[in-house]
């Protein structure tokens, strides 16, 4: 089992969201699954020039050349690909966004039909195609701060013939990294929740009713 997070945030590393990804990770190394974690705040990547050069090509065959591929090889042979992201304007953040339109590269033009009609079976591509999952954070305590990216998140889905098996959201992000005295010991309880959460994605590629009601029920969850 191989889970490949790829965070958004400029942030990289000390932001908010990756101390979800962080303790997600954490748990399914637990259960024995191989982990990465990309911060394409370390990467550089351009914007895609919609010259559609890869789909004539093929996949892979971008006209640009910056980190992309690396990126891609990285992620290569992944069970399950995690977006993990801040919220930028009730969506995903445009780093984030870059990265995904790049993608393109490795598709062709099939990956642009709605696949909602297409009768799916256990032989075809899409059944082997790596399961999604988003992680992102927020900074109002409001849970429809999440809904676009909710939407948003089952279009790409359906798009790129995955599963969406996960969306794990936290509002008030800051406290992730930043949490007051009283809410120390509720941060530890979010973060082993998590850690059972990396657990179960690792173990069955699904969360548990409860372990999912519990992420949204936590304080530090929406
Ligand atoms: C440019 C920008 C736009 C943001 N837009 C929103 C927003 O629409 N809704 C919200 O709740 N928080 C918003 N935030 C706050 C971030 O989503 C929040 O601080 C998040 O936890 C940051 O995560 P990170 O540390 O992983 O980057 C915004 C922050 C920035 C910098």
């Amino acid at each position: 089992m191989k889970i490949v997070a790829i965070n958004g945030s400029p942030k990289g590393e000390n932001s908010n969201t990756n101390v979800m990804v962080d303790a997600f990770l954490k748990g399914a190394r637990e259960e024995g699954a191989e982990t990465v974690n990309i911060f394409l705040s370390e990467k550089r990547i351009e914007h895609c020039k919609g010259c559609h050069t890869c789909w004539l090509r093929g996949p892979g065959q971008c006209v640009i050349s910056d980190d992309m591929l690396e990126v891609l090889s990285l992620a290569g042979g992944a069970n399950v690909i995690i977006f993990a992201t801040p919220i930028y304007f009730e969506n995903i953040s445009g780093m984030l966004k870059v990265f995904m339109d790049r993608m393109t590269m490795i598709g062709g033009p099939q990956s642009q039909k709605d696949k909602s009609e297409k009768v799916q079976d256990s032989k075809s591509p899409t059944a082997q195609s790596p399961k999604l999952m988003i992680i992102a954070s927020c900074g109002h305590p409001d849970r429809e701060e999440f809904q676009v990216v909710s939407h948003w998140m089952r279009r790409v889905a359906l798009k790129m013939g995955m599963d969406l098996i996960g969306e794990i959201y936290a509002v008030q992000g800051k406290l992730l990294t930043a949490p007051t005295e009283e809410l120390k010991s509720a941060l530890s309880d979010y973060l082993r929740l998590l850690e059972a959460a990396g657990k179960e994605i690792a173990a069955d590629l699904k969360l548990s009713d409860t372990t999912e009601n519990l992420l949204r029920q936590t304080h530090f969850s929406s």
